[in-house]
C-alpha cells in the first residue's frame, strides 16, 4: 500500500513543542523523510529521535537548530535539509508566539517579537521554500502556515497576535495565486485552542481556576462538548497531512478553519 507521503521530504518547523512535535511521527508513519526545525537544542527535542528501534529511522530524520526570525539561520535550515535529501516536498510552518496584553499596554518590543515569530517567519520560510520548490527537479511543493481562528474573530487582549496571524491568512492567499503555476501551493491553518500545546498551556496559566476553565472552554465549542476535549495537536497535523498530500493538488490559497464548528466571531 502506498503511504500519503511516501517519497517525500517535509520540512518541520517547530518540533520541539505541540502541534510541530505531534506531527513528526504522523508524517513518518506516512513515509516522509523529516527534517525538524526548532530554536530548542536538540537534547530537548523528543520528536525527531528515530521513531522505531531501527537504523533506517535515522536516515529519514535529522533535526536541525535554528531560530525563524533570522534570515541566515532560515537559509541555512533550507540548505542543510536540502542537501541532506536532495529536495524539500512539504514544509510545515508551526512556530508561533502569542502575546496576552491588550494594545494599551503592549510595547514595541513586544510588539516586533510577536510580529517576527509569527509574521516575519512565514516571509523568510516562505521564501526559502519556494526558491528551493521552483528549482528543483522535478519543480512543485506543497507549504503549510499556521493561522488561527483570532484572525478572523480577534480575541481580547491579543492585539499583536491577531495582526500577526491576519498577516499569515494574507501572505498565504497573494503567494498561492503568484506560483499556483509554479506547481507550488500555499495553505494555512487556523485552529481554535489546541490543548497539550505550548499555547495552551501558557493561556491555562492565567486562568485563577484551570480546571473550571477548560470544561467553560469545552462546554462552549460544538463538536468539543460532544467529544468533550478541545482541537489536539494531532486534529491539527492531520489536516496539514492532507494538505502536504497530492490527495490536496488543486487546494490552494486556502485558511483551514479547526475550531470545532465553532463559529468565529466577524
Ligand atoms: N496552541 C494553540 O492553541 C494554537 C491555536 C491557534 C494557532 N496556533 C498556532 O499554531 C502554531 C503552533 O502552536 P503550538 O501551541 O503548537 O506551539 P508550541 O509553543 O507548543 O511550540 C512552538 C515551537 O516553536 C518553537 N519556536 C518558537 N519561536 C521560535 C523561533 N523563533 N525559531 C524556531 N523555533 C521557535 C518553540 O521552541 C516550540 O518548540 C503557532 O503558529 C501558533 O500560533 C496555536
Amino acid at each position: 500500500m502506498v503511504s500519503r507521503l511516501d517519497g517525500k521530504t517535509i520540512l518541520v518547523i517547530g518540533v520541539g513543542s505541540g502541534i510541530g512535535a505531534a506531527s513528526v511521527g504522523i508524517f513518518a508513519a506516512e513515509g516522509a523523510r523529516v527534517a525538524g526545525v526548532d530554536l530548542r537544542p536538540a537534547e530537548e527535542v523528543h520528536a525527531t529521535r528515530p521513531i522505531a528501534d531501527d537504523r533506517e529511522a535515522d536516515d529519514r530524520l535529522i533535526y536541525i537548530q535554528a531560530d525563524l526570525t533570522d534570515e541566515a539561520a532560515v537559509e541555512r535550515a533550507f540548505q542543510t535539509a536540502s542537501s541532506r535529501f536532495g529536495r524539500i516536498d512539504g514544509v510545515f510552518h508551526c512556530v508561533g508566539v502569542v502575546s496576552r496584553v491588550s494594545i494599551l499596554d503592549c510595547t514595541m518590543e513586544e510588539w516586533q517579537h510577536v510580529l517576527a515569530a509569527n509574521t516575519t517567519s512565514t516571509f523568510l520560510v516562505s521564501r526559502g521554500a519556494i526558491q528551493q520548490m521552483r528549482h528543483q527537479e522535478p519543480a512543485g511543493g506543497s507549504i503549510v502556515h499556521m493561522s488561527s481562528s483570532v484572525a478572523v474573530g480577534g480575541g481580547p487582549g491579543t492585539a499583536a497576535y491577531t495582526a500577526a496571524k491576519g498577516g499569515v491568512s494574507a501572505l498565504t492567499r497573494q503567494l498561492a495565486s503568484e506560483y499556483g503555476r509554479d506547481k507550488i501551493r500555499v495553505n494555512c491553518i487556523a485552529p481554535s485552542r489546541v490543548e497539550a500545546t505550548g499555547l495552551y498551556v501558557s493561556w491555562i496559566a492565567t486562568q485563577p481556576d484551570a480546571a473550571a476553565a477548560y470544561r467553560d472552554a469545552v462546554r462552549s465549542n460544538p463538536l468539543g462538548s460532544a467529544y468533550g476535549r478541545l482541537v489536539n495537536p494531532q486534529d491539527v497535523a492531520h489536516a496539514a497531512l492532507f494538505l502536504l498530500s497530492d490527495e490536496s493538488c488543486m487546494i490552494s490559497g486556502i485558511t483551514l478553519d479547526i475550531n470545532g464548528g465553532a463559529r468565529p466571531r466577524p
